[in-house]
């Protein structure tokens, strides 16, 4: 909770307000010249000319306040990555291979790689060892630019393992600068030991696994991996409802592969988010529209399990579903911590805007984690939660493609990261 004042912006841009921006309001930012920005006990107090911000500081009631120089950049918010399965041990570069060689992603997960293949590593893992993992994944992500991040389970999937990798979550965001929101997604798949008992497995989830995680307060959501082949909609239903029983709100992984009705399940239990939607129907859609969930938009899984097909980002925002952005991050169909990847993703192969790639990044991101009110847009009484770009103008963020432009990140008003021109000579 710092206080600081930013000088020397050549630009700032963000989008505005703290509900989920839908259809033509999702490319509408708010764009401002040469500006400063004083935060004061870690929130945004004053925007405006350097004139303006000098007498906001020297009239507010605190101490004085550090200048820092943005170095001409331009400021946008802390970018909110609003789904990654972050506490994961063990890595899937054999399967990558062969995925690289024809191999399908479902084809491996069939014959028992893909997520199982994680799961047997996670349990082999100890909670510290999960921690220190998890550590040094939020390290990556705060280097490009992101401010607050959601984490999911499932790679446990039993009582203890779940625990395990929310302990190791909780500890690892414990001392760390970027702030992490949990979830459950203890139905990601069926474990071994219960095959081809999947309803077996969802009684487990219902009965013990969201009980006893909600009772240590591990998580603030419970997510289901809604799929053909995977958990049908009906005991989707099941799982969230458990959630719910136990304050834990939804989110779902629905329509990825095939269009099973997850976006219709989402819209039925007014889920925070639909998250991949690579094949979502039109009744889909028109569900999610209605219901005012936001579609949670994984381009990294497209790329990384080289797709042709993309979600409908741009039908989606037409029929005024709110769009966010998320890197997916896990080791199997996005190894990625960048959220600035994913925003030349969004352009480059969602067709979205920049403007719209931004409000997802940010603004819309953070309402799919409740986040609305104190994040997501650099406005006054707001948290201080700002990027400084390497660039006099927004617009090269995404015409400036594959560099790093994170010049530096701060949290709260505090710099917690800042790229060392000496020890690392760019562009
Ligand atoms: O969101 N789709 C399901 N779960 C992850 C993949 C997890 C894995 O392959 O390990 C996803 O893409
Ligand atoms: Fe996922």
């Amino acid at each position: 909770m710092s206080d600081l004042w930013i000088t020397n912006a050549a630009e700032l841009a963000t989008p505005t307000g703290s509900q989920p921006r839908a259809g033509a309001a999702q490319g509408e930012i708010e764009r401002l010249h040469d500006v400063d920005l004083l935060c004061r006990s870690g929130r945004i107090v004053a925007i405006g000319s350097p004139e303006e911000v000098a007498l906001a500081a020297r009239m507010g009631d605190g101490p004085p306040v550090d200048r820092w120089d943005a170095g001409g950049g331009t400021l946008v918010p802390g970018f909110v990555d609003p789904h990654t399965h972050l506490p994961w041990a063990g890595t899937r570069e054999a399967e990558f291979a062969q995925r690289l060689a024809g191999r399908s992603y479902r084809e491996i997960a069939a014959e028992g790689g893909g997520i199982l293949s994680t799961v047997a590593s996670t349990r082999a893992a100890t909670e510290d060892e999960l921690a220190d993992l998890t550590r040094r994944r939020l390290d990556r992500m705060l280097a490009w630019g992101t401010t607050t991040v959601e984490g999911k389970s499932g790679y446990g999937l039993s009582v203890e393992d779940e625990l395990k990798q929310l302990r190791a979550l909780a500890r690892a965001a414990d001392r760390h600068p970027v702030e992490v929101v949990p979830t459950l997604l203890a139905a990601h798949e069926t474990p071994p030991e219960y095959r081809p008992d999947t309803d077996g497995y969802v009684e487990l989830v219902c009965s013990e696994i969201v009980p006893a995680v909600a009772a240590e307060g591990l998580a603030s959501y419970c997510d289901v991996f809604c799929e053909q082949g995977v958990f049908t909609v009906e005991q989707s239903r099941r799982v969230l409802l458990a959630g719910v029983e136990h304050g834990l709100r939804p989110r779902l992984h629905a329509d990825e592969f095939v269009d099973s009705g997850g976006a219709e399940l989402a819209a039925e239990l007014g889920a925070l988010t639909a998250d991949h939607l690579m094949a979502v129907s039109d009744a889909g859609i028109d569900a999610l529209a209605a219901s005012g969930v936001i579609a949670g938009l994984l381009p990294g899984t497209s790329f990384f399990l080289k797709k042709d097909a993309y979600a409908p980002a741009r039908r989606l925002i037409e029929a005024g579903v709110p769009v966010s952005l998320a890197t997916d991050c896990n080791p199997g169909s996005s190894h990625t911590e960048s959220m600035v990847m994913i925003f030349w993703l969004a352009v480059l192969e969602l067709d979205m805007t920049i403007e719209q790639a931004l409000t997802a990044a940010t603004l819309n991101a953070a309402c799919s984690l409740e986040l609305g009110e104190t994040h997501g847009s650099l406005e006054i009484g707001k948290q201080a939660d700002v990027v400084v770009l390497e660039a006099s103008s927004f617009d090269h963020l995404a015409y400036h493609y594959g560099i790093h432009p994170v010049e530096a990140v701060i949290k709260s008003g505090a710099v917690i990261y800042e790229r060392d021109r000496s020890a690392a000579p760019h562009s």
